[in-house]
């Protein structure tokens, strides 16, 4: 028989869930392992919101969620909450401030919340550099092969993420594990994630490359209204990274720009205020100036502001209230915050997160079908998901 470690405990991915996990089930007193193949633990933390890491959302409730089961969520956020964790981050001193929306990000370092979650978890081990190369369950549990040896453990815990940003050590393998073990996937796609586009519209994005404007947008059950942003490759900003996880291919957007104005009598008034000027010179005084020479050049008026008919004042109206596009496609995996999808939720227990057919067998974070909009959501799942297992896992 091959010689092999044993452990209470083996968490794949030291990532936000995996290692806030080790944390919670460490300090009820088991012997915890987590591996993970990058060089360095929780690289997706330190990446995340600018660096500052948006760690949480005031306003977190499981309608900001999205999945094939809209009830799954309901349990784990309800039992470690928001202001569970940022109770958490004010016990370690890490300064935070309220962004907009809820999102509470670091006053300094994505880095204090790494420091943080492996001080949490220092009763563990965590393992890194080391690849998982194969998993049986037998009578003893489960024997992991990683390239440091074997492991041998009655619980593991998969938390290894989505599939996005393969270049920071996303993969597949928490989904081919939920398959080795007789769980369903849903379909996976990127969410949060760029749109592209092309034909004209590309021109359109290219020359107005580095405008913001705000903007309500909205396909199928969603619709946010948050800023928009113009990239030499397509659409981008909070509201269509929002977007971006309602829409399938194929699907057009439509948008509103400064959805707190009603442009056209907007516009009426300021023929009357300001007859004389141009009229894309009035109309930058509601949205950015290259957006406002482009919509005016579109419509191909001229003159001043005085000589503009209702008829022309509604047609430049337009395409600031009524405004429908179809993306291309989106950046994909390569860009996307999320990904949407996963370890079909029917297999698993919403309390524990446990595998309702593989005891000991745990999924957690992104991994499972459970995907939040953009704004510190996403985090929260990690965590909240993860203290439902972890303390599971503890009064084991
Ligand atoms: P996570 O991806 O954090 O961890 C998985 C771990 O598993 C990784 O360490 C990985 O190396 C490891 N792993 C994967 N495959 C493996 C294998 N085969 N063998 C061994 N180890 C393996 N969310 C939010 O709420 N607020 C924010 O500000 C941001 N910002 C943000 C920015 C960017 C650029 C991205 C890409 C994402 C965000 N997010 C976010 C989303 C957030 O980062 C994400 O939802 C969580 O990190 C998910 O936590 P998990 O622990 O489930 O996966």
């Amino acid at each position: 028989m091959t010689k092999s470690e044993r452990w209470d405990v083996l968490i794949l991915g030291a990532g936000a869930a995996g290692l806030f996990c080790a944390g919670v089930a460490a300090s009820g007193g088991k012997r915890v392992l987590v591996v993970d193949h990058a060089k360095a633990p929780g690289e997706k933390i330190r990446i995340s919101g600018g660096g500052r890491c948006n760690f949480t959302n005031l306003f977190t409730e499981p309608g900001a969620f999205l999945s094939a089961n809209p009830h799954f969520c309901k349990s784990a956020l309800s039992r470690y909450t928001q202001y569970d964790f940022l109770e958490l981050v004010e016990r370690y001193r890490i300064a935070w401030h309220e962004k907009t929306l809820g999102q509470l990000f670091c006053d300094h370092s994505a880095k204090d919340i790494i420091a943080m979650l492996l001080d949490e978890a220092g009763g563990a081990e965590v393992r890194l550099s080391t690849h998982v190369e194969g998993v049986v369950h037998g009578p003893d549990g489960f024997r992991v092969s990683l390239s440091t040896g074997a492991v041998d453990a009655p619980v593991l815990v998969v938390a290894t993420g989505g599939k996005s940003i393969p270049k920071m050590g996303a993969t597949g393998l928490g989904y081919d594990l939920a398959r080795q073990f007789g769980h369903r996937t849903t379909e996976t796609r990127a969410g949060l994630v760029p749109f592209t586009v092309t034909d004209r519209l590309s021109e359109m994005c290219r020359s107005l490359s580095g405008v913001s404007v705000p903007a309500e947008v909205r396909c199928n059950d969603g619709a946010f209204s948050e800023s928009m942003l113009f990239t030499h490759r397509g659409l981008s900003g909070p509201s269509m990274l929002q977007i971006s996880s309602y829409w399938r291919e194929g699907d057009a957007l439509a948008v509103r720009l400064c959805p707190d104005t009603d442009a056209f009598d907007w516009l009426r008034d300021r023929r009357v205020s300001d007859g004389r000027k141009a009229p894309a010179t009035v109309l930058s005084d509601l949205i950015p100036r290259k957006l406002a020479e482009h919509l005016v050049a579109l419509t191909g008026l001229t003159g001043t502001m005085g000589d503009q008919s209702d008829a022309r004042l509604a047609a430049l109206a337009k395409p600031l209230t009524d405004w429908t596009l179809t993306p291309a496609g989106t950046e994909g995996y390569r860009t996307a915050e999320v990904t949407l999808g996963g370890v079909d939720t029917d297999g698993l227990s919403s309390r524990t997160m446990e595998s309702r057919t593989q005891p000991g067998l745990f999924f957690i974070g992104e991994v499972v079908d459970v995907t939040g909009w953009l704004g510190g959501y996403n985090f929260q799942w990690a965590w909240s998901s993860a203290w439902a297992a972890g303390t599971a896992i503890a009064a084991r």
